[in-house]
């Protein structure tokens, strides 16, 4: 075998020895409780979606035939963009193809050494997505860490650098993808504010589902120009595509400088239809979302009775902590063997000693198949 090619089997091996290995599920999924989902609003295949995208597709085109700076800017794209600039309450926003690529994209040129005169400081929550670090990586700067939410430790953190002139960062999710747990947004906001810092959220999770109108965690809260919102359409939206609500200096910079934007096609304007039209109807769910909420709540009691371990969740998105990846593995494939769909999620995803099956629940997900998963994992 050629030599890299043998590199890359040891490595699957090496994984599967471990139950680190990922495959990709089966695409039957009929009949089948899907709890792996993250279309929590239900609305990947809600009619106006598609019947929104098949307009655009017959003003525009399926694809959007260039970068937003050559031929791929449509009134669709600006719409959407106004749109999510007036409900997050910033001046603008900007718009890419996914959430991993707008966060990779828009990290990396917002902590450009090259720019900022000096490497900047970036504190981290431990617990970040991975497109998090990629952005950082990509921008060559290391990460201070504070511990998971630990606003105490993030605070001890910046005193100790307070009197140093490098430029300062801060990034987090707002609802952790993985634990289903708040950071709390106006505290962020206000330490960022009296150390200076840039705040960076991500509202991967919280999009859809948390805010009064359903726009996130940072909807309630007054946003400084100096704090940038992120946002994917691939979660509760149920279609696909990330965004930045931001300063319009912010999104002025973002559109010459993130390269993630600057050299790759326009997402199409099918998806940015469906988006926005999601986007249109979320001030609409206020009931789904609180019978979403509910639901996870009665989930999470019903794991406590059988003495289960849910972390610190409080959210849509529910994991039931088993520990090891075999243990993991296992609870999915018993679930599995009874018709329920849920994901195993090992490291190096979560930190080691913490795999989990994550339940992510959605607005059709009843009572019933609430008490159906809670029967099934009794039964393990
Ligand atoms: C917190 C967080 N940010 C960003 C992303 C990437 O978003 P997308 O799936 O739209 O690429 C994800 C996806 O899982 C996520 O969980």
């Amino acid at each position: 075998m050629n030599e890299l090619l043998r590199h890359y089997a040891d490595t699957l091996e090496s994984l599967n020895a471990q139950g680190l290995l990922r495959l990709l599920p089966s695409t039957e999924r009929k009949g089948l409780l899907d709890f792996s989902g993250n279309d929590y609003m239900a609305l990947a295949r809600r009619p106006e979606l598609v019947e929104a995208a098949t307009k655009a597709g017959h003003l525009y085109g399926a694809g959007a035939t260039g970068s937003r700076l050559l031929s791929g800017n449509t009134p669709v794209h600006e719409a959407f963009e106004r749109r999510i600039a007036t409900d997050k309450g910033t001046e603008a926003a900007l718009i890419f193809a996914s959430g991993y690529q707008a966060n990779a994209a828009c990290i990396a040129a917002l902590l450009d050494k090259s720019i900022l005169g000096a490497e900047p400081i970036v504190f981290a929550d431990k617990l970040n997505h991975a497109s998090m670090h990629l952005g950082c990586a990509l921008a060559g700067v290391r990460q201070t860490r504070y511990r998971h939410l630990d606003l105490e430790h993030l605070k001890v953190l910046l005193d100790k650098h307070a009197t140093e002139s490098r430029p300062k960062v801060i990034l987090s999710e707002s609802v952790f993808g993985m634990d289903g747990d708040q950071a709390d947004i106006a505290a962020l906001q206000d330490l960022a504010l009296s150390f200076g810092a840039l705040l960076y959220i991500d509202e991967a999770h919280a999009t859809g589902v948390f805010g009064p109108r359903g726009y996130g965690l940072c909807e309630a809260v007054s946003l400084a120009p100096s704090t940038v919102v992120m946002g994917t359409m691939s979660k509760a939206l149920g279609v696909s595509g990330g965004y930045v609500a931001c300063a319009g200096i912010v999104r002025d910079y973002l559109i010459n400088k993130a390269g993630g934007f600057i050299f790759s096609t326009a997402p199409s304007p099918l998806t940015v239809a469906a988006g926005l039209k999601s986007w249109e109807l979320l001030p609409s769910l206020n009931a789904e979302r609180a019978a979403l909420l509910a639901r996870a709540e009665t989930l999470r009691k019903g794991l406590r009775g059988l003495g289960l371990d849910h972390g610190a969740s409080t959210t849509h998105i529910v994991p039931v902590i088993f520990g090891t990846p075999e243990r993991a593995l296992s609870a999915r494939d018993a679930l599995a063997a009874q018709g329920i769909t849920t994901s195993a999620v090992r490291p190096p995803t979560v930190p080691q000693g913490t795999s989990r099956l994550r339940i992510g629940l959605c607005a059709t997900h009843t009572d019933q198949d609430i008490e159906r998963l809670l029967t099934a994992l009794g039964s393990l």
